[in-house]
């Protein structure tokens, strides 16, 4: 396997030792290295009573019991006195060249107003705020207006359809949404606000819908619910006492995808979250002061709440924020942006990354990347070609390359190599983060002893950002992270680990694909498909794509005979536009005639999966099936024959 050393600056805040000595201290004496990091990383209004209370069996995590604190106050009001001019968000629009800066005085400011206008529309702590706004800095003002004010935010991304606004909305039981006219992403323009009126036509707690103008087209209003966002903030003022709130008080819901049908509310909390975000960032992307930071993920995922707003933000740092996509107006776009602005870490995702490598090694060249020094990525395996085209092309060969795994639930990254600190391996995502204590576990549920191994991954002692449930439904929350494997975190991961103990994340041992980077549970496709009126029943499996990581194959029954098979294809992908959205489309469709199925009715995935990737000599063991001539059947219609 190839290595490379590892990288430091003169300021590098690690060397393999010292993250030795500091892991090793964070998992001796845990209470007390969260203790004294909470100190030094957040301002507290009152200090806690207690760091940590916990029971796996009841899937309960409390972090800095009784200590209060305000996000908000976190992530802008500390660092006036000092930053007040310096520039918190740089935005690049749409257009290469489209740029506004905002410094911490006007970040504080907006806010504020922001605040102001929710609670002038009733909200209040505790109240569920629902967020479909485009990347543009309101979005991030959106947010923090509500941390603010201690209300809860809800964002869902803008690729998400009507129908699954609306099944968000309704879980969280939101009161406001807010949201804009439209959104630009390359040449397309797509109209939010028709997909929220879409979303609201149907029973719905929402009371207020609140619109930025991202262009100045006008958009249909309905009296009595919408208002521009424009207006209400003409009528209030710059300044908005932050409500000062409990360590374990609701900061957001975000959902994701699970092995059942209905998306998950993963819940975050106040202190916990923030410290997590705060120090993984500093540590993680080697952050130092006058760095420019750039985080190329969307803040409809994790990634953003934690990389682009929190963590960044909480550290006093200069984050740049991206509302274009990384093709538009050529695959040069994240190297023109990085050259302008001359951006010291940048993180995206494998997908991306693969996708403009396809344009081919020339195009970095043909920038000045020299401010680059930490290149971070997400979401997915990375396999090597991409880690080592990202490190040569990229990074030339002059930066630390960071694979970061963590999940929505985990709040924050869990398992990467730190700069300095170990040989970076291609595909590995290295070591555990302070305070962190991963396992591996047989099917068996015993925890693989030896250093080298593989197994399910897990994690065997509570962090401060882990979600503390699901939103409305606990149960739900212990049985799908707490229960197949008493006393430890299950992520749903496999991984292997190496001599050095680095751990290698393998992909994941449940019904969830990851398509683009995407969270997909593959139930929530079945059900979006049946939905199309003409299927009686389908079964979706990833199979491995050069770009995308993984493709979305269909097998499905038609339940009539369907004029056109041209047709039957387009319904069944215009179900999954209006259940989901355009990102879950699937790769490939086939009409079977019968699903292979255990006796007990359970649809045996494993062999669709062989058959979608052309692996038809290995199918292993058919005998447990009901009806094995359905195999023969499916093979047929793969090859058109
Ligand atoms: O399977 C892992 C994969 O993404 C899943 C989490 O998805 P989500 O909650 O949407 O969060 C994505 C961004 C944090 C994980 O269970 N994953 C994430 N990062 C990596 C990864 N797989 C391999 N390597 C990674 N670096």
């Amino acid at each position: 396997m190839k290595k490379y050393s590892p990288k430091t600056q003169d300021d590098t805040y690690f060397n393999l030792k010292s993250y030795e000595n500091l892991y090793d201290k964070s998992v001796r004496e845990p209470e007390a290295f969260w203790a004294e990091q909470a100190a030094q990383n957040l301002y507290w209004h009152k200090h806690w009573d207690k760091v940590l209370d916990y029971d796996f069996t009841k899937a309960e995590f409390k972090w800095f019991l009784n200590g209060r604190l305000n996000v908000a106050y976190n992530c802008i009001d500390r660092h006036l006195e000092k930053r007040a001019n310096q520039t918190a968000i740089i935005w690049e629009g749409n257009e290469p060249g489209e740029v506004r800066e905002i410094s911490y005085q006007e970040l504080s400011n907006e806010v504020c107003r922001f605040a102001n206008v929710l609670k002038n529309k009733g909200v209040r702590k505790g109240d569920r705020v629902a967020i479909y706004m485009p990347m543009i800095p309101e979005l991030v003002f959106a947010m923090l207006a509500a941390a603010r004010i201690g209300a809860v935010h809800s964002i869902i991304f803008a690729g998400f359809s009507a129908h699954a606004i609306h099944d968000r909305v309704i879980d969280s039981d939101a009161k406001v949404l807010i949201t804009a006219n439209v959104s630009l992403r390359g040449s397309k323009t797509i109209n939010l606000k028709k997909i929220v009126d879409e979303a609201l036509s149907k029973e719905n707690p929402i009371q207020t819908v609140l619109v930025w103008k991202r262009t100045e087209s006008e958009t249909k209003m309905r009296e009595g619910r919408d208002v521009y966002l424009s207006d209400e903030l003409k009528k209030v003022s710059n300044e908005c006492e932050p409500e000062i709130l409990d360590s374990e008080d609701p900061l957001f819901v975000l959902y994701t995808s699970g092995s059942t049908g209905k998306p998950k509310g993963i819940l975050h909390t106040q202190g916990g979250y923030l410290l997590y975000a705060t120090m993984t960032h500093r540590y993680i992307f080697d952050y130092k002061e006058d760095d420019i930071y750039f985080c190329a993920a969307d803040i409809g995922w994790i990634t953003g709440h934690s990389y682009i707003v929190y963590g960044p933000l909480s550290n006093g740092a200069t984050t740049l924020m991206f509302e274009s996509t990384p093709l538009y107006p050529n695959a040069g776009r994240y190297w023109d942006v990085i050259e302008r602005h001359k951006v010291n870490s940048f993180y995206t995702a494998p997908t991306a990354i693969r996708a403009i490598a396809k344009a081919g090694s020339e195009l970095p060249k043909k920038y000045d990347l020299s401010s680059l020094k930490v290149l971070g990525t997400v979401g997915e395996p990375i396999n090597e070609d991409a880690w080592e085209w990202y490190y040569h092309n990229v990074g030339n060969e002059n930066c630390t390359v960071v694979d970061t795994w963590w999940q929505t639930e985990t709040g924050g990254v869990m398992i990467t190599s730190l700069p300095g600190v170990a040989d970076m391996k291609p595909s590995y995502a290295s070591k555990p983060f302070f305070g962190i204590q991963p396992c591996l576990v047989d099917k068996d549920g015993n925890e693989v002893l030896e250093r080298e191994g593989k197994g399910m991954l897990c994690i065997k002692y509570p962090w401060p950002g882990q979600a503390r449930t699901i939103y409305a439904d606990h149960e739900r929350f212990k049985k799908t992270y707490y229960r197949d494997f008493p006393e430890k975190y299950f992520t749903g991961d496999a991984a292997e680990r190496d001599s050095d103990g680095c751990y290698k994340i393998t992909g994941r041992v449940d019904d969830v694909l990851n398509v683009s980077g995407h969270r997909i549970g593959t139930a929530e496709l079945e059900s979006a498909i049946v939905s199309s009126g003409i299927v009686s029943e389908s079964a979706v499996v990833g199979i491995p794509h050069e770009i995308k990581g993984e493709a979305i194959t269909v097998f499905c029954i038609l339940s009539k005979e369907h004029e056109s098979i041209k047709t039957a294809l387009s319904l069944v992908k215009e179900s999954v536009k209006k259940e989901i959205g355009s990102f879950a489309s699937p790769d490939t469709i086939y009409f079977v005639s019968g699903l292979p199925k255990t006796r007990s009715g359970k649809i045996m995935r494993r062999i669709l999966r062989k058959i979608a990737s052309g692996n038809t000599d290995e199918l292993g063991d058919l005998t447990t099936l009901a009806d094995s001539s359905v195999v023969d059947n499916i093979i047929a219609t793969t090859l058109g024959t």
